[in-house]
């Protein structure tokens, strides 16, 4: 599919005059990881995430048809109750990015309600569970519109205007592990949206856990999207770039065959990799804490010690994600209580797992 499959011609207005969608979207956690990217946001390199389950964005958009036309966007935005000013901009672009592909947005007035199941400062990223809710409701709104779209192209569509409002949003329409970017070793990928892994996935990753370690709860010092531009004349980035590429194709074999050791191989290079472009770009930072590099030696000793399979990963911030099978979830549970949470902030930690993929509430 290009780009010009997602322009929605022939609907008509007159369908839906006023109402309101309720989205209840994921997280989700990179295994390899997407730093890098080109005009119109697409990804220097393919990759593949965890679709998780316990943190999720409850997004509710009130549409109401407008009486005259009118040239600007016209939304309200609340978050957690209360009216922000200054997540508009971030809206306001991504409204302008997709409108030539809903060009039914300056049709409506819109009030935009929304919250975390995780703290707003806990340093968990919520813009891909923020914008691929959005995404998600203005994708209902089409459907009242034109409601011969297949579901198939709801969620592919969906995908696509939620990358365009930050690129790891289109990997949180589906679960449960989801790619994102062309790659050859992938049938269907795409550099344009998120697809299901297309192959069956050993019975190992059945129901995996991921427990977020709250190392760090204030805002990032450097952002993601400032980080990506980095990745633009970085030293490393062409070889960066393969590693990634390789790395889905020996992850895409794990998947299938349940290695549980080349897993952890895999995933926690992708993550100390990622945060070595960080320490190589010019200029270099850091997002790592102490407490981010005690958690992980702490897992390497509790791994040679106890031969469990659990693993780490990061994303662009201090957090840890801990990663380990359904079987082994007493064991690492109390090794997490036990030994880890010292490291969390007011210990604060989050129990998450493997997830299915966004719903649409009737009702909050
Ligand atoms: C480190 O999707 O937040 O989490 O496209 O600029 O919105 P924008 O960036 P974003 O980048 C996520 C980077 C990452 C890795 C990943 O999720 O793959």
């Amino acid at each position: 599919m290009t780009e010009t499959d997602f322009i929605l011609s022939n609907f008509d207005t007159k369908k839906a005059s006023n109402g309101s969608v309720i989205w209840k979207t994921p997280s989700n956690i990179a295994l390899v990881k997407y730093w890098g990217k080109q005009e119109p946001q697409i990804p220097e390199n393919a990759s593949v995430s965890f679709t998780l389950d316990a943190c999720f964005t409850l997004t509710t958009l009130k549409y109401k048809e407008r009486k005259s036309g009118s040239s600007n966007f016209n939304f309200e935005v609340y978050f957690e109750g209360e009216k922000k000013e200054d997540f508009k901009p971030k809206i306001e672009t991504f409204f302008k990015r997709v409108e030539q592909y809903v060009p039914f947005l300056k049709d409506f007035d819109f009030v935009i309600e929304s919250r975390n199941s995780f703290p707003h400062s806990s340093g968990i990223a919520s813009s891909a569970s923020g914008m691929s809710a959005l995404a998600l409701c203005i994708m209902s709104i089409e459907k009242e519109l034109k409601p011969e779209i297949t579901d198939g192209y709801f969620n592919k569509k969906a995908s696509f205007l939620a990358r365009l409002g930050s690129g790891s949003a289109c990997r949180s329409i589906e679960g449960e592990l989801i790619v994102w970017g062309n790659h050859n070793g992938i049938e269907g990928s795409s550099n344009l949206f998120g697809v299901k892994y297309p192959y069956k996935v050993h019975k190992n990753f059945k129901n995996y856990h991921d427990t977020i370690l709250l190392v760090d709860e204030g805002e990032k010092q450097v952002s993601s999207t400032i980080g990506h531009k980095l990745m633009e004349g970085h030293p490393f980035a062409e070889q960066r770039f393969k590693q990634a590429n390789d790395n889905i194709s020996k992850l895409s074999e794990v998947l299938q065959n349940g290695d549980l050791k080349q897993f952890i191989a895999i995933v926690e290079s992708e993550a100390l990799s990622l945060h070595a472009m960080m320490m190589t770009s010019n200029p270099y930072f850091i997002l790592m804490k102490p407490n981010t590099l005690k958690i992980i030696n702490k897992i390497w000793a509790f791994r040679s010690e106890t031969n469990s399979n659990i693993c780490f990963t990061l994303d662009a911030g201090a957090n840890v994600h801990i990663l380990f099978p359904e079987v082994e979830k007493d064991a690492v549970n109390n090794f997490i209580t036990s030994e880890l949470i010292q490291y969390c902030q007011e210990n604060h930690y989050i129990c998450d797992r493997i997830g299915f993929g966004a719903k649409r509430l009737s009702k909050i």
